[in-house]
């Protein structure tokens, strides 16, 4: 059986995070929307709106949603889904907070 190599990559101490303010994060080629949302938790998405590559740091925050700031289209942070009436998804990646170290895993 062959097992996948896992990445963990610290991005910054939770607390340099304001809650529902989002931050890029670029690991190599790689740019990623980070999110603490207001109960504390922090989710990694993709940083680029699937429908016309708007960057989904600068969106609005509310709940469990990011609102891309060019056209507004509603995205889950959580599942990384385009919410109705506009269709779509962005990729999710898994991050973690260990001893207020945010760590995302590739
Ligand atoms: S680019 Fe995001 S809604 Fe248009």
């Amino acid at each position: 059986m062959v097992e996948a190599i896992r990445y963990r990559i610290k991005v910054g101490e939770v607390n340099e995070i304001p809650k529902e303010i989002g931050k890029t994060v670029k690991i190599g080629p790689l740019e990623i929307a980070l999110f603490r949302l207001a109960s504390g938790e922090i989710r990694a998405i993709e940083n680029r709106c699937p429908h016309k590559g708007g960057v989904l740091a600068e969106g609005m925050v509310s709940g469990d949603h990011v609102f891309c700031p060019m056209h507004d289209w509603k995205i889950n942070v959580t599942d990384g889904k385009v919410q109705a009436p506009d269709v779509g998804c962005v990729k999710t990646y898994e991050a973690v907070i260990e001893d207020g170290e945010v760590i995302i895993i590739l």
